[in-house]
């Protein structure tokens, strides 16, 4: 069965896109990855893989969709099950459409976020949405993502320990740095698992084989109603 992963956030500059296009090339490596890309006109997922198939013959299966409306995501997502083994959908910094189709029919949502307070805000501003959002899809699971993670300075560790209080959202293990590979490789084309930055490297790996290891305990078969769907997408 094929899996989702969804990177939602209010916000903008969070870093969605960034960690979008790692997650979906890491995994790329060894398994078929559809990326879709419904930041339109912005589109850097798009821009990062035409960057990538460019510049490089990479052998892999990673394929890009760009869906015009929140309706043609939700067509998209039951087209492309089972012709791919994970999806990754990049959304706009909006809780609009598109977002709301990503809670419904992820398997898993991953909420970048860093550690300022107005990143906070933003997904205290989410909860709501992700309380209705896992009430009508059983199967979601939305964790946040620590993104640009400076640990050493305290303002993180303060922030940090606030928003597990606040929030109380489950988080990834792993904490994502504040490193120039992110930025470098997206202008390349290329994940920071392809670079040479060490530990870059590291996380990335290390973030989606627990990703990957999340996915592959949900064993239900996702069963989602249509007309639910698009009944929650227009309250956006
Ligand atoms: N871990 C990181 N380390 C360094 N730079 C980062 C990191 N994550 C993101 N960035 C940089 O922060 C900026 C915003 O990242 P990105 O475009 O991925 O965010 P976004 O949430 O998709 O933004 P938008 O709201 O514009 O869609 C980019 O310049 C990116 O290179
Ligand atoms: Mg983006």
């Amino acid at each position: 069965m094929t899996k989702i992963i969804g990177f939602v956030q209010l916000k903008g500059g969070v870093g969605r896109s960034t960690l979008a296009t790692n997650m979906a090339g890491t995994i790329a490596e060894h398994a078929r990855v559809a990326l879709i890309d419904c930041d339109s006109p912005q589109f850097t997922c798009s821009h990062w893989l035409q960057q990538r198939k460019d510049l490089y013959e990479i052998d892999e299966q990673l394929d890009l969709y760009q869906p015009a409306t929140y309706k043609a995501l939700l067509k998209l997502l039951q087209k492309l099950q089972n012709e791919y083994d994970y999806i990754v959908i990049d959304c706009p910094p909006r809780m609009d459409g598109f977002s709301r189709v990503a809670l419904m029919l992820s398997d898993l949502v991953l909420l970048p976020l860093g550690t300022s307070a107005a990143e906070i805000w933003s997904v205290e501003a989410m909860l709501p949405i992700l309380n209705e959002a896992s009430q009508l899809n059983s199967n979601l699971d939305a964790r946040i993502l620590w993104n640009r993670f400076r640990s050493y300075t305290k303002s993180a560790k303060e922030n940090s320990s606030t928003a597990k209080k606040d929030l109380k959202l489950p988080e990834m293990r792993q904490k994502i740095g504040l490193r120039v590979a992110y930025s470098d490789a997206m202008a390349d084309g290329l994940t920071v698992h392809e670079t040479n930055d060490k530990s870059a490297r590291a996380e990335i790996w290390s973030l989606s084989s627990s990703v990957l290891r999340l996915l592959s305990k949900q064993k239900a078969a996702r069963k989602m109603n249509d007309d639910k769907v698009l009944s929650f997408a227009k309250k956006s």
